[in-house]
């Protein structure tokens, strides 16, 4: 009989320069530090929406010399990478989320130049850039999409998801677009239907044609040659579709832009998905790049296929569980932070984005938003993982929802008007100073700040020691130099606690304590930490709202007051 194991001591032999080989490759291009890390858990991350952060030709809209201008204040704030969303060439339909030239900056934003200069000015201060790719969808003013529709036999025909209607002038099933209506819009030149989960401007490309991978893949590696560190991976879930065009089953109800409710049972999800990332990553891996995914999982067996089974597909996916919290509730809060953690990943945090009404009204009461959005700061900032920021929440700024349907500019607000304002009022300038526009354009902006710019800019919160900005910096800068929060593990304490959110983060005997009053009341909180090896701890503050303190390993906290201590 064949004996298996007799052929072990050779093969290994056989494998092992290979295996050294490809141990010193994955050395030389994933340097890590001694806890194993890799230069993107220890960053933090910083989403900039380009037409509002900075413009330096004032023409009311933010570009990328406005981005270069800012290095020196991302870099004191303590951020290391920035994401910027996409800055492509765009007709701007939907704020250039619809692409029309994968390989060159959209002139409102700039040229290439301006790009090179800006990874120039970045490096220069430890600031890498983060691309924002969109590999479902294009424009339909990209090339690829104008040759598709063509003519049904042009080269470009299968790039894209043409299908002939059921009947005469009927979609070929029941998909809608989540940005409303029907998710099929029927070409009359050509009498076939192409396929579109967002809008009509943003034909799905068909990624079942190998040329379309082949493209994507080459897309990726022209951009990392250009110096930028990774990608956030826009809308991954939905790459692939049932080739069978399987309905959707309905639910009850309607949405907000009265279409019916439905499953996305056979538009989303696909496990083909995985293969796509698996390569993605594998050109990341070239480079040492980070892939960042919106992935919108509900679950953690979700999250987990997103880092890969191997852990070679998704470094960091967004899972948006964590801002599905929309309270202080430290009982949701620690259920979500445990789920995470039992990931077989490293975590990634968001309270807000482009697309989520900002995390000032979120979680504010309407009274104490300030010493909340402090509170929430001091909170993510702090635990395990990875955060990403969004631009203008380091100094609290609100939403700014229009309140008529004219001046909408997102198109899912006007369509969906009024149970959906669209998502103008997350995305307003960023607030610089007190001066008109906020500083950020000598021109009306495209879209108009808020009357809270006033008190809640840059300018003015650098000169308040207790201002938002000034607890983000100092948290910032905590968790850039102490070993417990850049290195250690997390340990949920006091669970039962409905008012008290508290943890500890400890590496190699260091460790550091985090409080959080989540309610409006003053709070008191004792901790016993022998389990966790400080059996007679007390707490030296590091960081502390105005009438927090400690006392031994006893802890009052204000209402909405936190604490960041040493573990003596
Ligand atoms: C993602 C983006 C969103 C965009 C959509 C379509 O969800 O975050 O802003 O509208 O994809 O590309």
């Amino acid at each position: 009989m064949f004996n298996r194991s007799s052929l072990v001591p050779p093969l290994f032999l056989r494998l092992l320069p290979i295996l050294l080989c490809s141990l010193f490759t994955v050395a030389q291009t994933k340097p890590v530090d001694a806890a194993g890390h890799q230069w993107w858990q220890h960053a933090v991350f910083y989403e900039i929406y380009p037409r509002s952060f900075a413009d330096s030709n004032n023409d009311g809209v933010g570009d990328l010399n406005g981005i270069s201008s800012k290095m020196s204040y991302l870099h004191e704030l303590g951020v290391d990478a920035i994401w910027i969303t996409p800055c492509y060439p765009s007709p701007q339909v939907d704020f250039g989320y619809d692409v029309s030239d994968y390989l060159n900056i959209d002139p409102m934003y700039g040229n290439l130049a301006d790009f090179d200069h800006m990874v120039g000015d970045g490096k220069k201060r430890h600031i890498r850039i983060i691309m924002d790719f969109v590999p479902n969808h294009t424009s339909d003013q990209h090339p690829w999409f104008l040759d598709s529709k063509s003519s049904r036999t042009a080269a470009h025909r299968d790039w894209y998801i043409w299908r002939d209607g059921k009947a005469p002038g009927q979609p070929p099933n029941n998909w809608i677009s989540i940005f409303g209506g029907s998710a099929w819009t029927l070409d009359q030149p050509t009498n076939q239907f192409y396929y579109h989960f967002f809008y009509a401007q943003q034909p799905d490309l068909n990624w079942r044609n190998p040329a379309v991978e082949t493209a994507m893949l080459d897309t990726t590696r022209w951009w990392y040659k250009r110096g930028v560190s990774g990608f956030r991976l826009d809308a991954v879930d939905t790459l692939f579709e049932d080739p069978g065009l399987q309905d959707n089953p309905v639910l009850p109800g309607t949405n907000k832009q009265g279409d019916r409710n439905m499953k996305f049972q056979y538009n989303t999800n696909f496990p083909e998905v995985h293969q796509e990332l698996q390569k993605l990553r594998k050109v990341a891996d070239e480079s040492d790049a980070v892939l960042i995914g919106e992935t919108w999982t509900s679950n953690v067996a979700e999250l987990d296929r997103y880092y890969g089974q191997n852990g070679d597909e998704l470094q960091m996916p967004m899972d948006f569980m964590f801002t599905t919290v929309n309270k202080l509730s430290p009982a949701d809060f620690r259920r979500q932070i445990a789920a995470v953690d039992s990931a077989h990943g490293w975590p990634v945090f968001v309270i807000g984005n482009h697309d989520l009404v900002r995390s000032y009204n979120r979680y504010g009461d309407g009274k104490n938003n300030d010493a909340i959005a402090k509170l929430m700061g001091a909170f993510y900032l702090t635990l395990r993982g990875t955060p990403i920021m969004y631009y203008g929440e380091e100094i609290g700024m609100e939403n700014n929802d229009p309140t008529r349907k004219e001046d909408v500019k997102d198109p899912i607000g006007r369509t969906g008007w009024p149970a959906e304002k669209g998502r103008d009022g997350e995305r307003t300038p960023m607030q610089w100073d007190a001066a008109p526009n906020a500083g950020f354009s000598k021109r009306d902006p495209w879209l108009p700040v808020p009357p809270s710019y006033k008190t809640h800019n840059v300018e003015t919160e650098s000169k308040d020691p207790n201002s938002i900005l000034n607890l983000y910096k100092n948290v910032l800068a905590l968790r850039h130099t102490n070993e417990a929060l850049l290195e250690g593990s997390y340990a949920a304490l006091n669970e039962d606690d409905p008012n008290v959110m508290s943890y500890l983060r400890s590496y190699r005997g260091k460790a550091v304590l985090v409080a959080l009053n989540m309610s409006a009341t003053p709070q008191k909180a004792t901790f016993n930490l022998s389990q966790q090896g400080f059996a007679r701890a007390t707490l030296k503050p590091l960081i502390a709202s105005p009438e927090a303190s400690a006392k031994g390993s006893e802890v009052t906290l204000e209402p909405f007051g936190l604490l960041i201590a040493e573990v003596k």
